[in-house]
């Protein structure tokens, strides 16, 4: 039985076993996946002992990402231009850092909202972690042009820098949020602004006709992000299906095998 946890500090509220044990019943995966709280300042070593144990795999959450990615021997594309590792996993002696994160995002966008990125005007809000994380693979989908507005614009500005190379045809800006005053298809909240119930001062214009709103995060109650976007005409969505995809991108990775997703998205809906 190949075994799996999430590691954090806390880990106790994550939904990671839950989900990662539906894929494997369905998919008929020999596998456990459990939680390890790891001390704040023993990331490395709770890793090297799971490890030790016979581990395969391990998801890293808060606050240990930057260290997962520091850890690993080697790192995938996606996970060098996130900056952070949300994925690990351990083939003989090697620690391999992904980070599906990114991925999750836009499936959730493109597969489960039916809604297409190619040619699209995307605003994404914050330039923290969260958004660098999602990025790359948001770029690969060649959006016409991809906008990154935040409190800090002067952040947002060198997240454009660190990405010039990856944009490919996609025109790459920055700027403030005040300044974010064009219409957009996609708005993407990735501030953490909406965990203090507080809202990015946005001007309702930059919801375009038909426009997706997009918060990163998700809850019992629609975010007051989304509450804003929808007053003003835009379809809304929370982050939970982001959620379950970067778990099912993470399964892919170590197991080789795609679990479906839909029906334990509902599941968790209604659980929330
Ligand atoms: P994360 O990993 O969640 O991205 P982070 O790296 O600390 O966390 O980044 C938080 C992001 O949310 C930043 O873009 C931050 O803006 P600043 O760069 O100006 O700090 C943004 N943010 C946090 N609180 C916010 C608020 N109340 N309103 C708007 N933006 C906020």
């Amino acid at each position: 039985t190949a075994a799996y946890v999430v590691i954090g500090n806390p880990v106790a509220h994550s939904k990671s076993p839950d989900i990662h044990a539906r894929f494997a019943a369905d998919t008929a995966q020999d596998m456990r996946y459990g939680r390890l709280l790891a001390p704040l300042d023993g990331f490395a070593a709770a890793v090297q002992e799971f490890i030790a144990q016979g581990g395969r795999g391990a998801n890293v959450t808060v606050p240990f990402k930057l260290e997962a990615y520091a850890l690993a021997t080697a790192l995938t594309p996606r996970a060098q231009a996130a900056g952070a590792v949300n994925t690990l996993k351990f083939d003989d002696g090697a620690i391999l850092g992904d980070n599906t994160d990114g991925v999750g995002l836009v499936t959730d966008i493109v597969r489960n909202a039916g809604f297409e990125l190619a040619h699209k005007k995307i605003l994404l809000l914050g330039a923290g972690g969260a958004a660098r994380g999602v990025l790359l693979p948001l770029l690969e989908r060649q959006p016409a042009q991809l906008t990154i507005a935040n409190r800090t614009a002067a952040k947002a500005r060198q997240l454009v820098q660190q990405f010039q190379q990856q944009r490919g045809g996609c025109l790459l800006n920055a700027c403030g949020f005040a300044e974010a005053t064009q219409q957009y298809d996609l708005v993407i909240n990735a501030t953490s602004a909406s965990l203090q119930a507080e809202l990015p001062p946005l001007a309702a214009s930059v919801f375009g006709p038909a426009a997706l709103a997009y918060d990163m995060m998700y809850g019992a109650q629609p975010t007051i992000f989304m509450q804003f976007a929808a007053s003003h005409g835009a379809r809304v969505r929370d982050g939970l299906g982001m959620l379950v995809e970067q778990a099912a991108e993470s399964f892919f990775v170590w197991r080789g095998v795609r679990p479906h997703t839909d029906e334990l998205f509902a599941a968790l809906r209604a659980q929330l």
